[in-house]
């Protein structure tokens, strides 16, 4: 049981069965809203995404960018718009930045409405998906960009059976459920970092182990941030800082020693829920080959 905790891989079958719904639900749509974690904008992102996603337009959101470190947000950002996408850094929880989606959607689709007119084809409404790997904030994203707007559209046998559209205005539809994605376990730093902002089930995953690969990572990365936010004294290792926040926050065993699992339980779970402050996992450079430049 231990060992197969180590190693994170993990593919629910539910999941094939979403990869199949989501071949499906493409075939209708236009522009592919391409959800990911603005702290981690490269390994949350499942790859097979451009396979299923190919000759749509696409729009990639970073998503919880009031987690994120902002300098990092903007270097993704720019680097993706270099890779070809239309891309906001967004807050899906209170709104900001949702508002101008509907102006990104607008131009991800003109080619489309460019191509209709020339068929003749007047008024066909731009058909829009929303996609990524769990937890990113599809749902949250949905409804705070159909806001007050949500006007369902019934089935129309035929072509859109058992789907329900969200009708944004008289251009824009867009499907009501979110094409979900597994996300790709890469490497280990991938896997390790989707664990880090919460997207796996905390029982697939060694918590003692992650809290220490997380406390070793946030040394390097944002070094000191950790003790003064806990108000515990620096120090070189991992377990000796896991140690002094367990004996601050009191999870003691009952001889009186640190109780390190509860100690990493705290520590991530401060993580995924951004008390420790906003930041970044995935770098431009260490992701990219050290390219800013797409
Ligand atoms: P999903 O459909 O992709 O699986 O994700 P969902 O919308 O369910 O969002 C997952 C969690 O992320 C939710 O928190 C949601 O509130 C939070 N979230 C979504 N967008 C943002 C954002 O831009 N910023 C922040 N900080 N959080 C965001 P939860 O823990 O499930 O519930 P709760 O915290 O809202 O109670």
């Amino acid at each position: 049981m231990e060992e197969k905790k180590k190693d994170i891989h993990w593919y629910p079958g539910h999941m094939t069965k979403a990869i199949r719904q989501m071949q499906e639900d493409i075939k209708l749509i236009d522009v592919v809203v391409e959800i990911v974690d603005a702290r981690i904008p490269m390994s949350s992102k499942n790859p097979d995404i451009d396979t299923l996603a190919k000759g749509k337009s696409r729009i990639l959101l970073l998503n919880k960018a009031d987690l994120a470190d902002e300098d990092q947000t903007e270097a993704w950002k720019t680097w993706y718009e270099g890779k070809g996408f239309l891309v906001a850094a967004i807050n899906a929880k209170n709104g900001n930045g949702v508002r101008k989606i509907r102006d990104l959607v607008a131009e991800a689709a003109k080619e489309k409405r460019e191509r209709d007119r020339k068929r003749g084809i007047l008024n066909r409404p731009v058909r829009c998906m929303v996609a990524g790997i769990p937890n990113v904030g599809k749902s949250t994203f949905i409804n705070s960009f159909a806001g007050r707007a949500v006007t369902k559209t019934g089935n129309t046998p035929g072509v859109t059976r058992g789907k329900q559209w969200i009708r944004l205005n008289k251009e824009v539809e867009l499907l009501d459920t979110p094409g979900i994605l597994w996300p790709k376990f890469e490497s280990q730093t991938v896997a390790e970092r989707i664990a880090f902002i919460g997207s796996i089930r905390d029982e697939v995953v060694n918590q003692r182990d992650l809290g220490i690969r997380f406390v070793n990572w946030i040394e390097g990365a944002y070094p000191g941030k950790l003790a003064a936010y806990y108000g515990i004294p620096q120090a070189e290792e991992a377990i000796a800082l896991l140690s002094a926040i367990a004996e601050k926050r009191a999870a003691l065993k009952k001889g009186g020693e640190p109780d390190f699992d509860r100690a990493a339980q705290m520590v991530l779970d401060d993580v995924k829920n951004g008390r420790l402050g906003r930041m970044t996992f995935d770098t431009v450079a260490e992701m990219t080959d050290g390219s800013e430049e797409a």
